[in-house]
């Protein structure tokens, strides 16, 4: 199952599938194309390291979406993969229902909260702020509601009483990496039958 990673920041999720993938962690799963809609962020760099394909794609005049001229250089782009899953690991941007549509919905993201709970931005300081006892990720199946399609998987985080926001971010971040590789690993498995 050929999988593209599209994100917008530092990448330690795309770091941590590609770990999984070189330890025999990610089924049948193998990233053939990372893309970012930032020159200078960081998941760029793990493409020399891992021997990945990794560029960033002019995303177009649009701050917060995937659309238009943009959409269409992203499909175009992605599709030269043969890219099976996309995920989007840190993605900052709505992409629109023609990607979803292009992939044959086989577009998964990964939230920051246990959706439905803190869609949207600033999920980990928002729960945070709220005082929930616990909070986590989730990967979920894209559809053109935000932060809105069927669940695959969560990880749950308690938050301790001597907590922070940052010592609550790193929680969350590790569960992250755990629980993301987890999903594609067994999504590789099912398309493979
Ligand atoms: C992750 O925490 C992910 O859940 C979040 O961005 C971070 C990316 O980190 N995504 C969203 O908030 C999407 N709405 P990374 O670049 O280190 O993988």
């Amino acid at each position: 199952m050929n999988i593209a990673i599209l994100g917008s920041g530092r990448g330690s999720n795309a770091e941590a599938i590609l770990e999984a993938q070189a330890a025999d962690r990610l089924g049948d799963g193998r990233v053939v194309s990372i893309v970012s809609d930032q020159s200078e962020a960081g998941i760029l760099k793990l493409g020399p390291r891992f021997g990945v394909p990794a560029d960033y794609i002019d995303p177009g005049p649009f701050k917060t979406k995937l659309d238009g001229e943009g959409l269409r250089v992203y499909v175009e782009h992605i599709k030269k993969f043969n890219a099976d899953l996309i995920v989007l690991a840190g993605f900052m941007r709505i992409v629109k229902p023609a990607f979803i549509e292009a992939f044959g919905g086989k577009v998964i993201n990964l939230h920051p909260s246990l959706l439905p709970s803190f869609k949207g931005l600033n999920s980990i300081r928002r729960a945070f702020d709220y005082g929930v006892k616990y909070t986590g990720c989730t990967v979920h199946w894209v559809v053109p509601e935000i932060d809105a399609g069927p669940i695959l998987d969560q990880a749950i985080v308690r938050i301790e009483a001597n907590d922070t926001c940052a010592t609550l971010e790193e929680k969350v971040h590790a569960a992250e990496h755990r629980l993301l590789p987890s999903v594609i690993a067994h999504l590789s498995l099912s398309y493979a039958n």
